[in-house]
């Protein structure tokens, strides 16, 4: 007699065969679409996009590729997902008008300090981030401002630099004009983890062997933590450089002369989407965070803490975020929005992410999984894209296009066809598929994951879908 969890599997490979014959023209490799594209490494030498590496961001590169390929018309393009803004300036250089909703407030810090210093500066604010990188004031202010830690960014630096940066912050409070002071304290976030005992890790954040907290634990050692007047004026430096220097290449040889507005919606797009009116965008360009466990309030804990945020809030955030953690909850989505009522009851047709989640259970209670809250986190995040997908669909014009980056991801040995359950998703809401564009090298597995079934590579890829 059969195991139940082999029907389950059985099950579960029947419904990816069929979905994957079903969409089998349409899963594309691109050779254009390399990693470096995909990422925001094609950004890290570039004027305004180097200030601040965000590891999760893709590059503008990206952005003008769909646009010119797709020959999108003029008008609004949209990121529900919005980061750092890359499809918003990107689109905005190209004289698009960009509209994002992002819910971190390191990436609200990060769009609002960059609108400000590369369309909105006067040479007399320049004057002052000028005077700031050349006398370095911070060092006559005698009285340090207390920095807010929080739980896990308790003793994240060395005790000179924790004493400047409370200097630093001190000597910000003389500074009059609130978007240069911003501007000065946007600075400073870019250059934490550089002067810290951390590194970002996906998951979470890495301490150091020097450090206190990893002192004696592990042999971790992130190589130069840098000095604080050194990285803070290299960093004002490059901010200043970039502000006065033409902006770099571009695969639009001539670009408009009208540059779009950008605008930001603070908050979770969740409940942000259903109150934007429908029919409003040409494409959207996005990336959500993938299904893979990464906690993006961990990662980014420094610059939060350092913005303020306390405690409590930074689990508010967590909770609001797509459902990508392990610690994620349940949301209760028609209590969101009543929009979500729909959505849900076509959520809970789909039979392979009904399958997946049994799986996932049976695992849990055979205590085989090495999170219980894997099940709850994939439900979540496939009932939440629902939705999300739902209202793209809504707030897209006819003959818009999507265009979203997401990964695969693989757990307890079951790899998950995210391409294809959304595509299928999108589907079902009338999306026509148009490609499944897969990155030419595939993504690896965690050791974990390796360690325990093997190596099996997970598709990366972008989703071209037009709502027809
Ligand atoms: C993969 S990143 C997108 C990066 C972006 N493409 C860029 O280039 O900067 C996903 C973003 O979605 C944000 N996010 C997560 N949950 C969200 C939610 N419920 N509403 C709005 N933004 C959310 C994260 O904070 C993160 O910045």
């Amino acid at each position: 007699m059969k195991l139940q969890t082999e029907d389950t599997i059985e099950n579960i490979k029947r419904l990816r065969s069929e979905l994957e014959n079903h969409f089998r023209s349409i899963l594309k490799i691109d050779p254009r679409l390399t990693r470096k594209i995909v990422s925001f490494q094609n950004n890290k030498d570039k004027a305004f996009y180097r200030w601040y590496k965000y590891k999760e961001a893709f590059s503008s590169t990206l952005v003008e590729y769909f646009i010119s390929k797709y020959n999108i018309p003029k008008g609004v393009i949209f990121d529900p997902f919005a980061g750092i803004g890359t499809t918003l300036f990107a689109s905005s250089l190209l004289g698009y008008d960009a509209e994002g909703i992002e819910l971190l407030p390191i990436g609200h810090e990060i769009i609002e300090s960059r609108v400000f210093a590369q369309f909105n500066i006067m040479q007399e604010d320049l004057s002052i981030i000028e005077e700031w990188r050349n006398e370095r004031p911070w060092n006559l202010n005698k009285e340090p401002m207390d920095i807010n830690c929080l739980r896990i960014t308790r003793g994240a630096y060395p005790d000179d630099t924790a004493y400047k940066i409370g200097q630093y912050l001190s000597e910000l409070k003389t500074v009059e004009d609130k978007q240069v002071s911003k501007l000065l304290f946007f600075a400073l976030i870019c250059i934490l983890e550089s002067v810290s005992f951390t590194r970002k890790d996906g998951q979470y954040l890495r301490w150091d062997h020097r450090s206190e907290r990893g002192n004696g634990k592990n042999s971790f050692d992130k190589g130069k933590i840098h000095q604080f007047d050194v990285a803070v004026c290299r960093k004002l430096y490059q901010i200043i450089k970039d502000i006065n220097s033409p902006l770099d290449d571009s695969l639009f040889q001539d670009r408009p002369l009208r540059r779009g507005t950008i605008s930001l919606y603070k908050g979770s797009c969740l409940e942000v989407l259903p109150s934007i009116k429908s029919n409003k965008y040409k494409a959207i360009i996005t990336s959500p965070p993938y299904c893979n466990r990464y906690d993006y309030t961990r990662t980014y804990a420094l610059e939060h803490a350092l913005m303020g945020i306390s405690e409590s809030q930074l689990a508010a955030l967590r909770q609001a975020m797509l459902s990508c953690t392990v610690e994620n909850k349940p949301k209760d989505m028609e209590y969101i929005s009543e929009a979500y009522y729909e959505t849900n009851r076509m959520f809970e047709k789909q039979e392979l992410i009904n399958a997946i989640h049994k799986f996932f259970e049976e695992q849990k209670e055979k205590k085989k999984l090495n999170n219980n809250g894997i099940p709850r986190m994939v439900k979540g995040y496939f009932q939440e894209m629902t939705a999300v997908i739902a209202e793209c669909f809504r707030v897209l014009e006819d003959d818009g296009y999507v265009f979203m980056v997401n990964d695969n991801v693989r757990y307890a040995g079951i790899s998950i066809p995210v391409d294809l359950i959304l595509s299928q998703i999108a589907e079902d809401m009338g999306f026509e598929i148009i490609n499944i564009l897969v990155l030419p090298q595939k993504k690896g597995n965690s050791s974990q994951q390796m360690g325990g079934f093997g190596r099996e590579s997970l598709r990366k890829c972008v989703y071209v879908w037009r709502k027809s």
